[in-house]
C-alpha cells in the first residue's frame, strides 16, 4: 500500500509517493507560471494546476515506474485563500485570485471598518487581510458583476484538484479557516457572514476533516490518469497545516517555522483562542485542532529576488555563491538591516503598501553584509509573530524548520540565534507534501489520528543551538529592526502616490 501527497504550490506542484512505513520513496515536480497583469495582482489559471498534476502522475508512472493501482489513497496540501471560481458546469470563471494578490485594500477596508473587525473576529475568528477569500470575493462583486452572477461554486487551489480527481466540492477546516468565510471555532461556513454579506452558502464546498475520505477517484479521472478507481481522495489541508503535520508540530511546546516564498510561525493549540487585534491567523489544525500562525509575505522569495533580478542568474551556483558571501560577514551584517516587505506585509502589520529596504549602508559594506542583512531580516520579521506568541504564553522549547531556506545551515543558524530557540530538522525534507501523505495514511486508516502518525513517523535529524553572543547582538538589532517600520510607514504610502 502506497499514499499520495500532492502538495500544489504556489510555483509548482509536487508529487510524493509514501509507503506504510513513512517513507518518501519518489517525488516529482512541475512547475508553472504566476502572472501578474497589474501592480499588486497576482493570479494563476487553475487548469495549469490540474495539467501539471497529470504530467506530475505520468512521470511517476513513466520515469519512476509507480504502480498507480497500488495507491491506496491521496491527499493535498495547499498554497491557500486563492479565490477559485466555477460556473454551474464546473468551467473555470476568472483565473484564480492567489494568496498574495493585494487587490483587495477597498475591500478590507469596508470589511474591517464598516462592517466591523470585531463583529469579522467573533464570526471569523480573524480580520479581512487582502490576501483572505472574502474579499476577494467582493472584489469581484464589485468590478466584475457579469462573472459574479455566475459564480457557482466557490473553492480553494488543493480543491480544485479534489473537485478534478473525484467531481465532488470539497474542501477542509484548515483551509476554509483561511477564506474569513469560516466559523472557525465551531469549524462550520459561518452563516452569520452568509447571512450579512449576501453569500449564497450553495457556493460553498462542503467541509470535512484534514484527514477525511471525501470520495473515490472517479471513473472519468481514472481515465484521464491512470490512477485506480478504489482510490480514496482525502480532504487534505492548507500548506502551513500541512507543513505543520509534515514536522510533527502538532502539540504545544514546539513551534513550526517555514522559509517558503512566505514565511510562518506557527503554534498548534488544544484550544481555540484569537489574541488580541487579530494580529495572528487563528485557523483549524489539519488533526482536529486549532493553531495561530504569523504569515510574512517574502521569506525565501526575498532572497530569490536578490539572487534572480539584483545580483546573478538565478542558478543553484549563484545561491551558494551569495550566501559563501554572507557567511563571511559577521552577526548583525556590520549594521545593515533589510526590511523584507517586497510584497506589503501581513502579520503584523497587515500593510499592503510597505515596501521592501537596505538602511544602514555605508561606502564599506559589501555584498556578502547585503545578503546576510536579507537573511536576518527574514528572521527579524518572523520574531516579530514570535514575540505575539511570547506575550500570549505560548509554550516554546523547540522549532522545526521547513522550505526552501532551511537548506542553509547559515540561515537555520540566524533563527536559533534570532528566536533563542533550538531550531531542528527532522527526517523528510519534504513538509507540506509529507504531510499530505501522512494525511492520506490516516484517512485510509494506516494510522488512529494525525497526532499518532506523526508520533510514529517523525524523528529529529539535526538541530541547531543559539550562540550566546549572537543571540545578546540580535536582541539590540531587532529593537532597532522593530522601530523601522513605523519610521517609514507614512512614506512607503505616499511613495505609491508619487
Ligand atoms: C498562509 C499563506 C501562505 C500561502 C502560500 O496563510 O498565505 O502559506 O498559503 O504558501
Amino acid at each position: 500500500m502506497n499514499f499520495l501527497g500532492i502538495d500544489l504550490g504556489t510555483s509548482s506542484v509536487k508529487l510524493v509517493v509514501m509507503n506504510e512505513e513513512g517513507e518518501i520513496t519518489t517525488s516529482v515536480s512541475e512547475e508553472y507560471g504566476i502572472s501578474y497583469p497589474k501592480p499588486g495582482f497576482a493570479e494563476q489559471n487553475p487548469d495549469d494546476w490540474w495539467k501539471g498534476t497529470k504530467i506530475g502522475i505520468n512521470k511517476l508512472i513513466n520515469e519512476k515506474g509507480i504502480n498507480l493501482l497500488d495507491i491506496a489513497g491521496i491527499s493535498f496540501s495547499g498554497q491557500m485563500h486563492g479565490l477559485v471560481a466555477l460556473d454551474e458546469n464546473g468551467k473555470v470563471l476568472i483565473p484564480a485570485i492567489l494568496w498574495c494578490d493585494q487587490r483587495t485594500g477597498k475591500q478590507c477596508d469596508y470589511l474591517n471598518k464598516e462592517f466591523g473587525q470585531d463583529k469579522l473576529s467573533k464570526y471569523t475568528g480573524n480580520m479581512a487581510l487582502t490576501g483572505f477569500t472574502l474579499p476577494k470575493v467582493l472584489w469581484v462583486k464589485e468590478n466584475k458583476p457579469e462573472i459574479y452572477k455566475k459564480i457557482a461554486h466557490i473553492m480553494l487551489p488543493k480543491d480544485y484538484i479534489s473537485y478534478k480527481l473525484t467531481g465532488k466540492f470539497a474542501s477542509d477546516v484548515s483551509d476554509a479557516s483561511g477564506t474569513l468565510m469560516f466559523d472557525v471555532e465551531n469549524r462550520k461556513w459561518s452563516e452569520d457572514i452568509m447571512k450579512l454579506l449576501n453569500i449564497k452558502e450553495e457556493v460553498l464546498p462542503k467541509v470535512y476533516e484534514s484527514y477525511e475520505v471525501i470520495g473515490n477517484v472517479s471513473e472519468e479521472a481514472s481515465r484521464e490518469t491512470g490512477l485506480s478507481i478504489k482510490t480514496k481522495v482525502i480532504a487534505g489541508a492548507g500548506d502551513q497545516a500541512a507543513g505543520a503535520v509534515g514536522t510533527g508540530t502538532v502539540n504545544s511546546g514546539v513551534l513550526s517555522v517555514a522559509l517558503g516564498t512566505s514565511g510562518v510561525v506557527f503554534a498548534s493549540s488544544e484550544k481555540f483562542y484569537v489574541d488580541k487585534d487579530n494580529r495572528l491567523h487563528s485557523f483549524c489544525h489539519a488533526n482536529g485542532k486549532w493553531h495561530q500562525m504569523g504569515v510574512i509575505l517574502a521569506a525565501a522569495s526575498s532572497l530569490k529576488w536578490w539572487v534572480d533580478n539584483i545580483n546573478e542568474d538565478g542558478t543553484q551556483d549563484s545561491f551558494e555563491k551569495l550566501l559563501l558571501e554572507a557567511e563571511k560577514s559577521p552577526a548583525g551584517s556590520r549594521g545593515v538591516f533589510f526590511l523584507p516587505y517586497l510584497m506589503g506585509e501581513r502579520t503584523p502589520y497587515n500593510d499592503p503598501y510597505a515596501k521592501g529596504s537596505f538602511i544602514g549602508l555605508n561606502m564599506t559594506h559589501k555584498k556578502g553584509d547585503m545578503t546576510r542583512a536579507i537573511l536576518e531580516g527574514v528572521a527579524f520579521a518572523l520574531r516579530d509573530s514570535l514575540e505575539i506568541l511570547k506575550s500570549l504564553k505560548v509554550d516554546m522549547k523547540e522549532i522545526r524548520i521547513s522550505g526552501g531556506g532551511s537548506k542553509s545551515a547559515l540561515w537555520r543558524q540566524i533563527i536559533a540565534d534570532v528566536f533563542n530557540l533550538r531550531v531542528s530538522i527532522i527526517n523528510s525534507k519534504e513538509g507540506p507534501a509529507y504531510g499530505a501523505g501522512i494525511l492520506a495514511a490516516v484517512g485510509v486508516g494506516l494510522f488512529k489520528s494525525v497526532d499518532e502518525a506523526c508520533k510514529t513517523l517523525i524523528r529529529t535529524t539535526d538541530q541547531t543551538e543559539p550562540i550566546e553572543q549572537n543571540v545578546i547582538k540580535y536582541n539590540k538589532h531587532y529593537e532597532v529592526y522593530s522601530s523601522l517600520y513605523a519610521c517609514l510607514k507614512d512614506k512607503f504610502k505616499e511613495i505609491d502616490n508619487l
